[in-house]
C-alpha cells in the first residue's frame, strides 16, 4: 500500500538552486552545435531530393524538442510517400544514396523494432539515425518544444531529471527503465499540477495547430508566445521543484490507481484505460500516457524488477534533496552495481 506522506520541505531548500542552474547551463548545447545540425539536415535534404523529389527530412527527438544535451546523436525522420517500395526497401535505397553521398558508417537496420539507417557525417562529426514516416514523433517533438517555451523551469527541471536518470542508469528502455521522452512528459505533468500551475494543458485549449497523422487527430494550442507569463504567479525555485518532483514519485504517486496524462493535464484512472492488469508484455506498473497515441503507456517497458529499482531511485533522490549537505553533487553520483 502506498503511503501518501506529506513531508515538509527543508528550510534551506532554495540555497542550492544556483548550483542546479549551473548544471543545467553546462548541459545545454552551444548555438554552433544547433547550427551544425541544421547544416547537416540541409545537405541531406539536397542529396535525397535528387532521388525522391517529394521526400523530406525532419528533425525530431532531443535535437529538436529543446531537451537535448550537447553531443547527442540526432534523430531524423524521412517522410516519403512511395507506394511501390516497402519500408525495408526504402531503408536500403536510402543507405545507398547516403553512401554515394560520402557519408560514413552507413548501416541499414531493417529488422530493428524501429527500423533505421545509421550514419556519420565526416564534415560535422555528427552521428544520426534516420527512421521512415514516424510523423507522430515529429508532432510530439513540436508539442514538447512548445511547452518548453512557456516557462524556463520546464527545461531546467527536465535537463536535471534526465541527467540524474542517465547517471543512475534508469534511462535505459532496453533494460526496463524509462525513456527520456517519458521523463520529459513526467516533468510537464508535474508542472501542470503545481498550484498555482506553472504550465497549462495545451491539448485542452482551443486548437491553433491541427494535423492528422496515422489516423490520429493531433490538435493543440501552439501560439505559446501568448503564454510566456503563464507560470509567473508561481515563484517556486528549481531546487524546490526538483525536491517536490522526487517526493511526488517517491511517496505520493498512487502507482496502483493513477495514470499521468499531459493530454488532459490531470491524473486519470488506470481503470478508465483498462490498464489495471498485465496484457501481453504491457505491465502498467507505472503509467504514463502518450499525448497522442493514447493507447500507449510509456511505462509499459517497466517490469516487476525494474519498478523496484525506479522507486528506490526516486526515494534516494528525494532523501538526498531533503537531507544531504551537498545535494547537487550526491544526486548525480554514478550508479555502481
Ligand atoms: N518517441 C516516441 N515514443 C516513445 C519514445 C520516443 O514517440 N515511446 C519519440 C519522441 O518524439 C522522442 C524521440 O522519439 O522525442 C526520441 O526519444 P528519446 O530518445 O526517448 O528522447 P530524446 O529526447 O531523443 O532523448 P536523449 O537526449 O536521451 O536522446
Ligand atoms: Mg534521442
Amino acid at each position: 500500500r502506498i503511503q501518501r506522506r506529506h513531508i515538509q520541505c527543508r528550510r534551506d531548500i532554495d540555497f542550492f538552486a544556483p548550483n542546479l542552474i549551473a548544471i543545467f547551463e553546462s548541459l545545454v548545447p552551444a548555438d554552433e552545435e544547433i547550427a551544425k545540425q541544421r547544416q547537416l539536415i540541409n545537405s541531406l535534404n539536397k542529396l535525397i531530393s535528387r532521388e525522391w523529389p517529394h521526400a523530406r527530412l525532419h528533425l525530431y527527438g532531443s535535437c529538436a524538442n529543446s531537451f537535448g544535451v550537447s553531443n547527442s546523436d540526432i534523430d531524423v525522420c524521412l517522410s516519403i510517400d512511395d507506394k511501390e517500395l516497402g519500408k525495408a526497401e526504402i531503408l536500403l535505397k536510402l543507405a545507398e544514396i547516403l553512401e554515394a553521398g560520402n557519408l560514413q558508417n552507413v548501416q541499414a537496420l531493417t529488422r530493428a523494432r524501429v527500423p533505421i539507417v545509421k550514419m556519420m557525417d565526416p564534415e560535422t562529426g555528427l552521428s544520426c539515425d534516420i527512421c521512415i514516416n514516424n510523423l507522430l514523433a515529429v508532432v510530439n517533438t513540436k508539442l514538447l518544444k512548445d511547452y518548453a517555451m512557456i516557462d524556463p523551469r520546464l527545461r531546467q527541471l527536465a535537463f536535471i531529471v534526465k541527467h540524474w536518470a542517465k547517471s543512475r542508469r534508469v534511462n535505459e528502455t532496453y533494460q526496463g527503465t524509462l525513456s527520456s521522452y517519458a521523463y520529459v512528459i513526467m516533468c510537464i505533468h508535474f508542472l501542470q499540477n503545481r498550484r498555482p500551475a506553472i504550465l497549462p494543458c495545451l491539448q485542452a485549449m482551443e486548437a491553433t495547430y491541427v494535423v492528422r497523422v496515422d489516423n490520429i487527430d493531433c490538435a493543440f494550442f501552439d501560439d505559446v508566445d501568448k503564454l510566456h507569463a503563464f507560470g509567473a504567479r508561481n515563484r517556486e525555485s528549481i531546487s524546490r521543484l526538483l525536491w517536490a518532483f522526487f517526493h511526488y514519485w517517491a511517496y505520493q504517486h498512487d502507482y496502483t490507481a493513477d495514470v499521468v496524462s499531459i493530454r488532459t493535464g490531470t491524473l486519470i484512472s488506470k481503470h478508465s484505460k483498462d490498464w489495471t492488469r498485465r496484457i501481453g508484455n504491457d505491465r502498467h506498473l507505472i503509467c504514463i500516457e502518450d499525448p497522442f497515441e493514447t493507447s500507449h503507456d510509456l511505462g509499459r517497458v517497466v517490469d516487476k524488477f525494474t519498478i523496484k529499482i525506479l522507486r528506490e531511485e526516486f526515494e534516494r533522490a528525494a532523501n538526498i534533496l531533503q537531507y544531504d549537505s551537498n545535494p547537487s553533487v550526491t544526486l548525480f553520483e554514478p550508479y555502481v552495481p
